[in-house]
């Protein structure tokens, strides 16, 4: 691997982070101290002049715009919500999720066009919502939550959520059934649009090499 060329990878704290690292230790980085518990937030990978940050998963295409971090690992809700200005180089696979449209099950509606008009929708990606439901020629009311948006319609604050589902138990504990599909979702890999230019060889050779061990069979 070209180690010449400093690298800065903004990766994503939480759930993604496991996957990531699992991913780059393939390619042969170092990641030994990302496996070690720490409240460090800038890992440098031994032998090289790469570092990692690690960040909030919405914070990582704000680094990579910036320019303060060159490459970022990040979920495509997060990408399409941020509508930031970055390069986006490869679809990494892991992280799978649907973002739907979800309902209370007594709620009886099985389609979005079912919704009353100006229903109110709770969602951690407003921007989505609002597209979509525009798109949908639907006329609802977004409210923007941080967290934790199946509460909404449980204590009357949304008719209906729109958020990323995984494993679906979040929705079934909650009473809430999925009415429509967004999106599916899955980790890609970002880039700073200078560093892509600047970096190119670096970053090309990353590229490559996880392609290679992508396109490889799962055992
Ligand atoms: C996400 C998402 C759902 C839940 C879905 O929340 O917003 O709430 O996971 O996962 P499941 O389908 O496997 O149950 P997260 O855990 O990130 O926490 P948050 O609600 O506080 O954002």
């Amino acid at each position: 691997m070209d180690k010449a060329a400093p690298l800065t990878i903004a990766l994503p704290k939480g759930r993604l982070q496991k996957p990531v690292v699992d991913l780059l230790e393939q390619i042969g980085i170092d990641c030994s101290e990302l496996r070690e518990p720490s409240r460090k937030l800038i890992i440098p990978v031994p032998g090289t002049e790469w570092r990692f940050l690690l960040a909030k998963p919405a914070d990582v295409p704000t680094y990579v715009e910036y320019g303060a971090a060159d490459l970022g690992v990040v979920g495509k809700d997060i990408l399409l919500e941020s509508h930031k200005d970055v390069a986006e180089l490869l679809d990494l696979g892991f992280g799978f999720c649907r973002l739907i449209v979800a309902v209370p099950e007594t709620s009886g509606i099985k389609d979005v066009q079912d919704l009353d008009f100006n229903s109110r929708v709770a969602t951690k990606f407003p921007r989505i919502t609002t597209e979509f439901f525009s798109s949908q020629g639907i006329q609802a009311e977004v409210v923007h939550l941080n967290g934790s948006v199946e509460l909404g319609p449980i204590v009357g604050l949304a008719d209906a959520i729109v958020d990323i589902t995984e494993t679906g138990t979040t929705l079934v504990e909650n009473g809430l059934i999925p009415i429509a599909e967004i999106a599916q979702i899955t980790s890609r890999l970002i880039a700073n649009r200078v560093s892509c230019k600047v970096k190119y060889q670096t970053i090309q050779g990353l590229v490559r090499r996880l392609r290679e061990v992508l396109a490889k069979p799962v055992d």
